[in-house]
């Protein structure tokens, strides 16, 4: 069984995850998707908030599973007895980033190796944090998320106003 986790921030997750998540599931054959922290980031939804995000719009995806996880990734590979990283890459700007985490999760645990897979043209330029940014100022992000994140990020930012 080929086994891949699939670690990220997802605050929240968008159509470009979602897009990444669809290509890899027809190479993997279970996904763990795993939020966990990034030190550089303040996230907007708690982690659990994140979890039952992600948990929702991927409920109709087969053999995906969805936890958080407070540690290193490579510990979560091991935990779930994955040997592969997925990642997405957007522009040549991601390379950079991806390829120091790839070398350092590969030092950290030379089993782990990491898999990058390129989403559709039109989730190439988007981010979570400008997701966040256009809602706060009232734009319409319905062709970035789906509805339910739309509607769980309007209520959050609203609240926090
Ligand atoms: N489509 C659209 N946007 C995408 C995307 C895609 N396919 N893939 C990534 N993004 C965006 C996200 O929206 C996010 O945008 P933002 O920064 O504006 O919010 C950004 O790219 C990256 O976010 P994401 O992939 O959700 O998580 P991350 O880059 O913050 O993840 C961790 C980094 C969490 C995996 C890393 O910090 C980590 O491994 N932490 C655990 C501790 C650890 O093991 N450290 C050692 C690492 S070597």
């Amino acid at each position: 069984m080929k086994k891949a986790i699939y670690p990220g921030t997802f605050d929240p997750i968008t159509n470009g995850h979602l897009d990444i998540l669809e290509r890899a599931i027809k190479v993997f054959d279970f996904i763990d998707i795993a939020v966990v922290k990034n030190v550089n980031k303040d996230p907007l939804f708690n982690a659990e908030e994140r979890v039952e995000i992600i948990r929702e719009c991927t409920k109709d995806i087969l053999n995906v599973k969805v936890e958080k996880f407070d540690g290193l990734v490579v510990d979560f590979a091991q935990k779930v007895g994955a040997s592969v990283i997925i990642r997405g890459l957007r522009a040549l700007s991601d390379f950079e980033y991806e390829f120091q985490m790839a070398l350092m999760n590969r030092h950290l645990d030379n089993d782990v190796d990491t898999v990058f897979f390129m989403p559709s043209e039109e989730n190439t330029y988007l981010s979570s944090s400008m997701i966040r940014e256009i809602v706060k100022f009232d734009g319409d992000i319905s062709c970035f998320v789906p509805e339910y994140v739309k509607n769980k990020l309007i209520r959050k930012i609203r609240s926090n106003k």
